[in-house]
């Protein structure tokens, strides 16, 4: 978003003041934004407030011309990269799907261009009414998007659908809108962060791995357009919007969930740091200690990416992952080969920059074909970017391949 204009919109309902954070966080993104207050709005919020966050005039009347030579909706309207309503109330709403152009907000909407995100609050009862309900979806034929609001305990005293949806989160909706949906119509499900193998009832065998780069590559799918599964092992990580999470512990729960759902998916992305091994046995009681040493037998668990061979779909493309301290590509180019993915990721943990934890990360990527490209250093998300558009490059080579083969055969 840096650099973009984004037009802010805020309308009167009691959600406005989170408005304000929403403006701080596009600002500190880098964005210029430019807030339209409807009349409602400067009850609850003053327009100082935005302008102090944003450091950008605020505009809060249609016939507030300051300058002679411009029109202002028109000008508001053709600047905007994007234009996000946040709250929109059950009567803005009503207006906009009339095509009013009775403020400078609604004149706004109907003359820009550029994409349109509506994040409506209000009481539990008003957004159910039809009315509304038929408001909104007359606004989503034309092509708004809407930020689904929350449930939870609203203003008014009602518990339910009717909280604006967090700032954060529709910083993350207005990233969606904006990126190219070039994942669109696939589905992908990516695995996530360590397992965990019980010993007994508080305790158990795990690894080092967070879930940040299978998180950011279930953001980054679901930005693209992908339906998103993800399967995950604990981690402290906030579920991705939009994204179908599955919380699982051990190797064999992810395994279960891995490979029901293998046959339908386009892509697998199997990032979950699975551990190879669990105790034979788990104690049902804590084990008490007692005086000399005490070992544990390990047996193997299943490995689910070399599963995967037999459970996926015909046309699955599969991405597996290697974490490796030592002889890299070599043990890289094994797993690609006796796992039998298509894609392998290989990321040098010891590097620094690479590997567990949150930040960056910097990986190798080797294909079934024998090539293998560099994605350099840079923040998890960027990497993720980089491997979607590589994994959906592939996924459209495999469509044009089968139109031609039905070409072919006709
Ligand atoms: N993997 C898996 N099931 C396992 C172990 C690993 O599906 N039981 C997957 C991982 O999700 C990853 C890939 O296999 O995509 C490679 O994992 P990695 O831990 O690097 O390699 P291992 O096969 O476990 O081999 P080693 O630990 O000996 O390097």
């Amino acid at each position: 978003m840096k650099d973009m204009t984004i037009v802010l919109g805020i309308t009167g309902g009691i959600a406005a003041y989170k408005a304000a954070m929403l403006a701080s966080l596009l600002t500190k993104r880098g964005a210029k934004v430019i807030t339209v207050m409807t009349k409602g709005a400067t009850a609850f919020i003053t327009p100082l407030t935005l302008q102090s966050l944003t450091h950008q005039p605020v505009y809060t009347d249609i016939f507030d011309e300051r300058d002679p030579s411009r029109i202002t909706h028109i000008d508001l309207a053709d600047s905007a990269d994007l234009v996000v309503v946040a709250p929109a109330t059950a009567d803005f709403i009503a207006r906009a799907a009339q095509g009013m152009a009775d403020d400078l907000l609604t004149a706004v909407l109907l003359a820009t261009t550029a994409p349109v995100v509506l994040a409506p609050a209000m009481n539990v009862h008003m957004y159910a009414h039809p009315i509304f309900l038929q408001n909104l979806e007359r606004l989503r034929d034309v092509g708004y998007y809407v930020a689904e609001p929350g449930v939870g305990p609203l203003a008014c005293g009602y518990t339910g659908k009717g909280r604006l949806m967090e700032p954060d989160e529709i910083v993350e909706f207005m990233d969606m809108v904006l990126t190219p949906k070039r994942m669109s119509g696939k589905r992908v499900l990516i695995t996530a962060g360590p397992t965990r193998e019980r010993i007994d009832p508080v305790r158990y065998l795990s690894n080092d791995s967070t879930g940040t780069m299978g998180y950011a590559l279930a953001q980054m799918a679901w930005r693209m357009g992908a339906s998103v599964t993800l399967v995950s092992g604990p981690v402290a990580i906030k579920p991705p919007l939009g994204v179908d999470v599955v919380n699982v512990e051990s190797a064999a729960e992810m395994r279960e969930i891995v490979l029901a759902r293998a046959s339908e998916q386009d892509a697998i992305i199997m990032a979950a740091a699975v551990a190879d091994y669990r105790p034979g046995t788990v104690s049902e009681r804590k084990l008490k200690k007692d005086d000399g040493t005490r070992s544990i037998e390990l047996v193997k668990t299943p490995d689910i990416l070399m599963d995967l061979r037999e459970a996926k779909g015909r046309h699955t493309f599969v991405t597996g992952f290697a974490a490796e301290t030592h002889d890299a590509e070599f043990y890289a180019k094994k797993k690609l080969l006796e796992k039998g993915a298509d894609m392998l990721v290989l990321n040098n943990v010891l590097e620094p920059g690479a590997g567990f934890g949150p930040g960056t990360n910097k990986v190798t990527v080797f294909f079934a074909d024998d090539t293998s490209v560099d994605v350099e250093k840079q923040p998890k998300l960027d990497v993720a970017k980089e491997l979607l558009a590589m994994i959906s490059e592939r996924l459209q080579g495999q469509k044009d391949l089968a139109n031609d083969q039905s070409v072919d055969s006709v």
